[in-house]
Parts: C-alpha cells; sequence; structure tokens
C-alpha cells in the first residue's frame, strides 16, 4: 500500500493585501450579488471573471421554482464569457456571496458542478484560472483549478 498526498495550496489575504486589479474584480462579484435571483435560498452570489483581453463580465446565481432548474453565479459567469468571447481564456474569478445579514464572513467556496466547468474552462484555453473566494474576514486567492479539484476527470480521459 502507498499513500498519496496531495499538495493544496491556499493563500488567505486581506482585501488591503490584494492587487487593485483584484480587489476592482472583488468589488465587481460583491456587486453582482445584488443583481441575483434567489428568492428560494435567500442566499446571493456573485461573480466577476478577467479575460485575457482585460474585458471582465459578472454574473450571478439565478433561481427557479423547479430548483434544479437555477444555476450558480459561477457558472453563469463562465458561460456568459465563453459565448460573449469564445477566444478569451478567463484569466481571474472573484466570487462573493451575501445573505440577508450581509456578505458571509468565510470566503465562498465554488460547489462541485462550478469546480467541473472551472476545470474544462482552464483546459479548453490551456491556462490556469486564479480564483478568488471573498470573505468579510478574509479572501482565498486559489491559483487554478487543480488546488480546489484535486483528483479531477476531465475531456482528456476519454480519449484514452
Ligand atoms: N450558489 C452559487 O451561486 N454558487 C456557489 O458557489 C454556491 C451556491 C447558489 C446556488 C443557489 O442559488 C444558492 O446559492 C443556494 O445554494
Amino acid at each position: 500500500m502507498k499513500e498519496i498526498k496531495l499538495d493544496i495550496r491556499i493563500r488567505a489575504l486581506s482585501y488591503n493585501e490584494l492587487s487593485e486589479e483584484d480587489r476592482r474584480l472583488t468589488d465587481l462579484a460583491k456587486e453582482a450579488t445584488r443583481r441575483s435571483y434567489s428568492p428560494y435560498s435567500g442566499f446571493s452570489v456573485g461573480a466577476a471573471a478577467l479575460l485575457a483581453n482585460g474585458a471582465t463580465v459578472t454574473g450571478s446565481n439565478q433561481e427557479n421554482a423547479a430548483y434544479p432548474s437555477g444555476i450558480c453565479a459561477e457558472r453563469t459567469t463562465l458561460f456568459y464569457a465563453n459565448s460573449q468571447y469564445p477566444d478569451q481564456a478567463v484569466k481571474t474569478l472573484a466570487i462573493a456571496a451575501r445573505t440577508v445579514s450581509g456578505f458571509i464572513d468565510t470566503p465562498i467556496p465554488p460547489c462541485g458542478a462550478c469546480r467541473q466547468v472551472l476545470l474544462e474552462t482552464e483546459q479548453r484555453y490551456h491556462q490556469p484560472i486564479r480564483i478568488l473566494l471573498y470573505g468579510e474576514k478574509e479572501i482565498y486567492q486559489i491559483d487554478g483549478v487543480k488546488d480546489l479539484l484535486p483528483l479531477s476527470f476531465g475531456g482528456d480521459f476519454l480519449s484514452k
């Protein structure tokens, strides 16, 4: 038997420690929570993507009375970015979440389905996506999906 240890790196930063560009993207993600449609959960999520050409796009979670028909902020944003700018890699994705009591204290982790879409987006553009998870108390910076979705299943398995 051998044990395989995976090395995952997450940087915890304060808002002031972010670069100006990352602060701007985080602010856009926070702002995007205001456009969330989340009457069922009351959990408003916003995301902002910075693309290789410098464009930014934002999105928010969109719920539905038939619950599984709704979609998370991260996927709304990534799919919107990819459909508007199909030839532009996503460089950074910032995510923020808010309830009626305000922005959540701990960094908002993306769900499994969104991690899978992040993985495919990275693979599509052959470039890691930096991910900023906003929390009021601290912000996590992750340098690529490998630190968010280890042991991942991607399209490369299908051609093996
Ligand atoms: N949600 C997101 O938009 N992103 C996440 O990372 C986690 C969850 C949404 C889905 C649903 O509308 C609400 O938050 C509660 O799960």
